[in-house]
């Protein structure tokens, strides 16, 4: 109990400094801005977040409430040019009418794919090979030191955001934590619930023929896509082994082993989002697939079985010698995957610059 008492009295004397270290701004810090001085944070609109019918519930972090200003500040950065240093903003490689994908592999990451950003805010293991657990505070700050190694004085020096950020989150030294959080907010409001699909399952639309009989093979026994890509989500946001490989040529291709070192995880690599699949132009990691239909076809018969650590899903017994779909229902597999299509999302404006 008394270290409870301690413990409660820590993070209230911790709470207290930041508080105070926001609200006065420290004249030790040379900011290099030269401007005004900041003089607090502003009343925002609160954002009401819920999670959509079916949704698990997404947990936010309490150190960065919602807000509908932050949500715009973090939309402004992600559209601007700045924040790198070679002309690249975060819409270069994540673009709304591909659902924030983009065509082509990217050389930055050694020929991994472009990964479209959705529903990010019910994961907890991001990237390909899952490198990074845990909150989308963290991947925003790894893209911005990592990938951009953002020059913070240049963006320091910008009147404006110093003024954006002193109103919303009341300091405007602006360092890469703190860009990191409206970031993170404009990356959890990219909620995609309402493609053909979910409409189906709320009884609001219905399917075709096609549709529906690849809806059936992906949820059962037949296809199995169901166990890694579950339900609503379609995405279970592990790691899997799911028989892509055998010799993993290229670096890329050993998936979480390159996190791990550890030989059981080679070839594992986080379940992508199949929300909006259909407007990618290659699939997989490494984009070695530039149709759905040839990743049917992988499915069907080109899984290398024999791996070490494959999921075990992808050998139960019948499936010896693959899924041997008949031509018809790979057609109505890929049918029913464009049903995942969300044209709300890759047009609501809420989302464009
Ligand atoms: C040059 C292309 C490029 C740019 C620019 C870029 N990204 Fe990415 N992004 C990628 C690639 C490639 C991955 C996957 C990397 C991996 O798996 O290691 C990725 C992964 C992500 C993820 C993880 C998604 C998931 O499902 O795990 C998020 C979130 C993200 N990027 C947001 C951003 C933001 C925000 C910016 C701007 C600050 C940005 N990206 C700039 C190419 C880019
Ligand atoms: C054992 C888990 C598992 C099962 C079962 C499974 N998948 Fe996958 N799926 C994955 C993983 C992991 C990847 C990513 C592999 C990679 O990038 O190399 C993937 C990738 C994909 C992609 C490419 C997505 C993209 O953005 O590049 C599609 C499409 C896909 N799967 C559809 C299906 C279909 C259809 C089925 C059923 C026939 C299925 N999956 C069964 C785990 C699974």
């Amino acid at each position: 109990m008394t270290h409870r008492i301690k413990v409660v009295f820590l993070v209230m004397l911790v709470l207290a400094s930041t508080v105070s270290s926001c609200r006065k701004p420290d004249s030790d810090d040379d900011d290099g801005g030269g401007g005004a001085t900041c003089s607090g944070q502003v009343q925002m609109t609160p954002y009401t977040w819920y999670d959509p019918a079916r949704f698990p519930k997404a947990e936010i972090p309490a150190d960065n409430e919602m807000y509908v200003e932050r949500i715009a500040l973090g939309k402004k950065l992600f559209y601007d040019t700045r924040l790198s240093n070679n002309g690249e903003s975060c819409e270069t490689c994540h673009k709304q009418n591909m659902g924030f994908s983009a065509s082509g592999v990217s050389d930055f990451d050694k020929g991994l794919q472009k990964m479209p950003l959705v529903n990010l805010a019910w994961y907890k293991n991001f990237m390909w090979s899952g490198r990074i657990v845990g909150t989308l505070e963290e991947v925003m700050h790894a893209e911005l030191t990592k990938r951009f190694s953002t020059d913070f004085a240049k963006i320091n020096a910008i009147q404006e955001y110093k003024d954006l950020f002193c109103r919303y989150y009341g300091t405007d030294n602006i360092t890469a934590e703190l860009m990191s959080k409206p970031l993170a907010q404009f990356m959890r409001v990219l909620v995609s619930k309402n493609n053909k699909y979910d409409r189906y399952l709320l009884g609001l639309q219905p399917l075709t023929l096609d549709e529906d009989t690849g809806r059936a093979i992906f949820f059962s026994e037949r296809g199995d896509c169901f166990h890694c890509h579950v339900q609503v989500l379609a995405t279970d946001n592990m790691l899997h082994n799911n028989g892509i490989d055998s010799l993993y040529a290229k670096d890329i291709d050993k998936g979480y082993f390159n996190v791990t070192g550890n030989p059981a995880h080679l070839g594992m690599f986080r379940t992508p989002n199949l929300r909006n699949v259909a407007l990618r132009t290659e699939y997989m990691h490494d984009g070695r697939f530039k149709t759905l239909e040839e990743v049917v076809e992988f499915y069907d018969h080109q899984v290398h079985i024999g791996v070490k650590n494959i999921d075990p899903v992808m050998l139960k017994p019948g499936k010896e010698d693959g899924l041997n779909l008949t031509p018809l229902q790979k057609k109505q597999l890929v049918a029913f995957l464009k049903t995942l299509t969300d044209d709300d999302f890759i047009n609501n404006a809420e989302f464009k610059p």
